[in-house]
């Protein structure tokens, strides 16, 4: 079985810097040559499931009708990613501006151009109707990560990874199977700043399972009624971590849409993200399933 996974979500053309060091406010830096590179949380998220992951993917999502669409078109094709419910919007296609730090640490401002164009239109519903998993993140509006919610079947698993991070209303809350989050964003919904089991503690009051990124320490995954687990970490030289955590939920959603446990998910989702870290780039960095197996 290879399970259904539908990743509603942006997709972004990711403008990258090699920098000696992240800038301050009003100062000026050189950094090293530029690279434009297929991005955006859930597009990354997509491309993982479906070569990492192995999962039939659909993406959802809206892109411009400029030359960035193209690129990212042709890096979902790639992947093997359907893109029939990508829709092409009158606003340029959304684009990040990062830099990366020797550590292989980055920073991120996006511009979400087409991705807060994003509407869900009856075909996405219906393909959401059959999918096990739904995934969403928060760089579309919270209205199409309610009306994804809305459209899963009874048992199939909604998904959110809450980033970038922001506060989110009660009936998000209600609506969510799964949160993944880093441990920032953690601190940030649980309004606390705590170990990661506090915070999962805390957040499970309001979800029934929560998967904490911990980098290199792997990942912590909490269910309601059980024993906390830690999955341990896979030790990587870190070259560009951007996309690493979409990897991880990419992977994470279609090994739930396969049939397997949360903790044994999150474990080939630390595989496969270490992987990643180890590769510049984000969707260019995701290793294929034959990799991922290899590796665990
Ligand atoms: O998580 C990494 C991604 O965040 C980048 O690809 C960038 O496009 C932003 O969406
Ligand atoms: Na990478």
């Amino acid at each position: 079985m290879t399970g259904q996974v539908v990743v509603v979500g942006s997709a972004n053309v990711d403008l990258v810097v090699d920098v000696p060091r992240h800038p301050g406010g009003g100062e000026t830096i050189l950094g090293g040559d530029l690279r434009r590179s297929p991005g955006g949380k859930g597009a990354n998220s997509a491309v993982a499931a479906a070569r990492a992951g192995g999962a039939d993917t659909t993406f959802a999502a809206a892109l411009g009708a400029d030359d960035s669409a193209a690129l990212l078109l042709e890096s979902l094709d790639r992947a093997g990613v359907r893109t029939d419910l990508v829709s092409r919007v009158d606003a340029p296609t959304g684009t990040a501006l990062i830099t990366v730090s020797p550590d292989g640490e980055n920073a991120i401002v996006v511009a979400p151009g087409a991705n807060l164009r994003l509407e869900l239109t009856a075909g996405h519903v219906d393909r959401i109707a059959h999918a096990d998993v739904v995934l969403a993140q928060l760089e579309i509006p919270l209205d199409m990560v309610r009306a994804a919610a809305a459209a899963r079947r009874p048992g199939a698993v909604m998904v959110l990874n809450a980033a970038p991070s922001q506060d989110l209303p009660d009936d998000i809350w209600a609506a969510l199977d799964l949160l993944i989050v880093n441990e920032y964003e953690a601190a940030d919904l649980a309004h606390a700043q705590a170990a990661p089991e506090e915070l999962a503690a805390a957040l499970l009051e309001r979800v029934p399972a929560v998967v904490i990124t911990l980098g290199a320490e792997g990942s912590l995954v909490a269910e309601r009624d059980r024993e906390p687990v830690r999955v341990p970490g896979v030790e990587v030289k870190a070259v560009d971590t951007t996309g690493a955590g979409d990897t991880f939920c990419g992977v994470l959603a279609a090994g739930l849409a396969r049939g397997l446990a949360l903790p044994e998910a999150a474990r080939l989702a630390g595989v496969a993200a270490a992987l990643a870290v180890t590769r510049p780039g984000a969707q260019d960095a995701v290793p294929a399933l034959a990799e991922v197996e290899e590796a665990s």
